[in-house]
């Protein structure tokens, strides 16, 4: 096809109008009374339609993005894997690290927390037996002056030896297990029993596995165990903590990996300890000690939000 001085005139003009719809869409917002929600979706629309145009994406590529958020909208949980595998949760805990130096660095929240929980005290096991190898874990709740924390609840969760969330069972009907909620006392300590966590594949499943297939991405997060730490007057602590030489702690899918946060678990010979610590059977176990320091809002370091 022949194309005019007129056809290009015309491309010209619609591209002009191309880049008119980013300011008229910036207009229909200006009402919006929020200025902080009024300048995050400012930078959104112009991230997106800039994405658009320099992409010149096509109807079909369109389309298949829809079907594809359309599939993830179906199972919360597929949301939050996307914003892990893409980096953006990482990123926002990045972003936002607000917290004196020896506070402990947080870690993304990922898909399989569950407010649904085993209440359990001191020493007791997250784990039912034969979810994996035995671990030992104790530590303190501190505050950034060392001070420990009474009354502080502790969320912990992880896979079990097959790298498999309670909730990812399908006969999971809300019986939880690897995951416990503890109190601290006066003197902030706390201890549970678990098992050893191993690196595992992510276990994804439906539209969020056939994403990665098709980026062909690194599909493992390395051993790890999640926290989430809550004390009256201090800022939520969301993070995990992972194990010394796993291969996977560089090749991460979910990018969430801090060097402040790898710990080296110690193995216990002495296997009347292992008994002694409440554990079944007779063996060696692993053990972990690390302590978290939560801050309060006036220990934070925090710039003004852009608006
Ligand atoms: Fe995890």
């Amino acid at each position: 096809m022949i194309v005019t001085s007129a056809q290009t005139a015309e491309k010209t003009s619609s591209f002009d109008e191309v880049q008119a719809i980013t300011e008229m869409v910036h207009l229909s917002f200006s009402n919006c009374p929020n200025e902080r929600m009024k300048f995050l979706f400012k930078h959104l629309i112009d991230h997106v339609h800039n994405f658009v145009r320099e992409t010149s994406l096509t109807h079909e590529e369109w389309k298949a993005s829809i079907d594809f958020l359309d599939r993830f909208r179906q199972e919360d949980r597929y949301i939050m894997i996307m914003s892990d595998i893409f980096g953006v949760s990482a990123l926002v805990d990045l972003v936002n690290n607000d917290k004196p130096p020896n506070a402990t660095e947080p870690a993304i929240l990922g898909p399989l927390y569950t407010e649904t929980t085993q209440i359990l005290k001191k020493g007791d096991s997250i784990a039912s037996e034969g979810k994996g190898d035995y671990l030992y874990m104790s530590g303190r709740i501190l505050d950034v002056q060392g001070n420990p924390i009474a009354g502080a609840v502790m969320d912990v969760w992880e896979a079990d030896k097959h790298g498999v969330y309670d909730k990812e069972y399908p006969n999971y009907n809300d019986k939880p297990d690897c995951r416990g909620r503890f109190t601290t006392g006066e003197d902030g300590s706390f201890a549970f029993r678990a098992v050893e966590p191993l690196a595992y594949p992510f276990n994804v499943g439906g539209p969020a596995e056939d994403l990665l297939d098709a980026l062909g991405s690194v599909k493992y997060r390395p051993a790890h165990l999640h926290f989430k730490i809550n004390a009256p007057n201090y800022k939520e602590l969301i993070t995990q903590l992972y194990l010394t030489g796993d291969q996977y702690l560089e090749l991460d899918s979910a990018f969430a990996v801090r060097k402040s946060l790898i710990v080296d678990p110690k193995l216990i010979t002495d296997t009347s300890l292992t008994l002694a610590r409440g554990f079944k059977e007779e063996k060696p176990h692993v053990e972990l000690e690390r302590d978290f320091v939560l801050a309060k809002e006036e220990d934070l370091i925090k710039p003004k939000p852009k608006a």
